[in-house]
């Protein structure tokens, strides 16, 4: 077993200037204050608008920030690995275009998509190059622009969601500290009740699936929710049960930003106060792979040498999965 860590020495958050609050969604479309904040916690989110703005140009802050904040040259980093599902383009994938647009010229990228449980899945992909000691230095980003894919007069989706995201710096730890353990899951019949469903070798884009709406979110919202909570206290019943932690251990619980209601749901199932739980839902809705960088983004000045974290997510795949890690600084 080797004895290097992964750990996160740094994390920049960005989310864009515009707030659409619920009291603006009002205006758009059949819907009320009471019930989106009711239902599912939310008050506000930010909306990333400009003429060719796009998902690199958020990761470009993202990764400006956290390398100043790091005090690491561009050419210093040999890994981009950006997690997302609202990429600037089909192909090529946004890590490479965030790499050209920063001047990272000594390194390889490329994206994952697992919805909202990318960044766990990217922070493990990414781990594995720290660990193995292959590379000193690797970006973790997840974000979304979901705002591009959202369709403003369906009241069940366009509440939910918003864009935003964070990066987070992963080197090599010889002091225990870090990614000690992942479980990470897929179940692919649960693509049906979460979706686009045109756009892609499935259904090319047409003038059908474009009149169709197809190009948007589709999401059933019911069966997502109970498979959320399910699954989310599942993996990390698991992962707490195999590293031998119980509530008290765990400094905080970050879940991801869907809903209120998923997220209360995981904190009783795993018998977590909610002063524990990260929550910023109200601020800036559910941005999908962005959620989990942006609560950490959020807390690390909160967060303590040695603190016991565990990340929890589960979006559109079904993926979903749990992280315990200690913070390293
Ligand atoms: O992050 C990826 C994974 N995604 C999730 O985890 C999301 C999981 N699902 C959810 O968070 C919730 O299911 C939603 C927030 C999407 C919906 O909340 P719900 O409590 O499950 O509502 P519902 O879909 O059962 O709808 C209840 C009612 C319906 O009206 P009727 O049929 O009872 O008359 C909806 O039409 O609420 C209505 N409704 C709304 N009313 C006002 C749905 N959206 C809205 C809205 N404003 N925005």
């Amino acid at each position: 077993m080797s004895d290097i860590l992964a750990a996160i020495t740094g994390v920049q958050g960005y989310v864009p200037d515009y707030i659409l609050t619920n009291k603006e969604l009002e205006s758009m479309v059949d819907t009320n204050d009471e019930w989106i904040s009711s239902r599912t916690g939310i008050k506000e989110r930010r909306i990333l608008k400009g003429d060719g703005l796009a998902a690199s140009d958020m990761g470009y802050e993202m990764v400006k920030g956290l390398l100043e904040k790091t005090n690491t040259k561009p050419e210093e980093v040999e890994l981009v690995i950006c997690a997302t599902i609202t990429g600037d383009m089909i192909f090529p994938d946004t890590a490479n275009t965030i790499c050209d647009k920063v001047g990272i010229n000594n390194a390889f990228g490329f994206d994952i998509n697992a919805a909202c449980s990318g960044f766990l899945f990217a922070l493990t992909t990414g781990e594995q190059f720290i660990k193995s000691g292959t590379y000193k230095k690797v970006i973790v980003i997840g974000m979304d622009v979901m705002s591009s894919i959202l369709d403003y007069t369906d009241r069940t989706t366009c509440v939910i969601f918003g864009d935003g995201g964070g990066a987070v710096m992963l080197e090599p730890n010889h002091d225990g500290f870090g990614v000690q353990d992942a479980l990470l899951k897929g179940d692919g019949a649960g693509r049906h009740h979460l979706h686009m469903k045109a756009g892609g070798s499935l259904k090319p884009p047409s003038l059908e699936t474009v009149t169709a709406k197809e190009h948007y979110v589709y999401q059933e919202g019911r069966p997502v929710f109970k498979s959320a909570v399910r699954g989310m206290i599942s993996t990390t019943e698991a992962v707490m049960k195999r590293n031998n932690l119980t509530a008290d251990d765990i400094s905080w619980v970050i879940p991801h930003q869907a809903n209120i209601r998923i997220i209360s749901s995981v904190a009783e199932g795993l018998n977590f106060p909610m002063e524990k739980v990260v929550v910023n839902i109200q601020k800036y809705g559910n941005t999908t792979s962005g959620t989990l960088p942006l609560c950490l983004w959020e807390w690390e000045n909160k967060f303590k040498k040695g603190d016991k974290i565990l990340l929890t997510a589960f979006g559109g795949g079904f993926t979903w999965g749990t992280t315990y890690l200690t913070w390293a600084y």
